[in-house]
């Protein structure tokens, strides 16, 4: 959003975008109007005047509805955008029904790995023991 003040941000100067770079400007208009929502919600959040709370909080809606539009555009543009959609979508419901959700055994050694990332507590433990 405060990429705003430039107002050739995303355009390519000089010829019309490729299909690619299309695809890729909606993502960044869907993930703006995500952003937008928040700050609306999180100004109505932050006032008392409740006139000032409705209005926002119905701007925050039209957001929302917008990131409905950008998000079927993109579907429609991108092949294997309902496929990701419906893999993370299936991720969370087995999680939620207290399944393990499929396809994560790939994902499990990064996740385990992750874990093991030492700190800068594990880093000052190992300096004290080498001294
Ligand atoms: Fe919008």
């Amino acid at each position: 959003m405060p990429e705003a003040t430039n107002p050739f941000i995303g355009i390519v100067p000089e010829r019309k975008m490729t299909d690619a770079e299309l695809l890729r400007a909606l993502r960044l208009n869907l993930a703006a109007e995500e952003e937008a929502a928040h700050l609306y919600t999180a100004h109505a959040d932050a006032t008392d005047n409740e006139l000032a709370k409705k209005v926002l909080l119905e701007i925050a809606d039209e957001e929302r509805v917008h990131k409905g539009e950008f998000q079927r555009l993109i579907s429609i543009l991108s092949k294997e955008e309902d496929a990701f959609l419906a893999e993370g979508a299936e991720e969370v419901n087995a999680m939620a029904a207290g399944r393990e959700p499929s396809g994560t055994e790939e994902a499990k050694p990064a996740a385990t790995a992750q874990r093991t990332i030492r700190t800068i507590g594990d880093l000052r433990e190992s300096a004290r023991r080498d001294s």
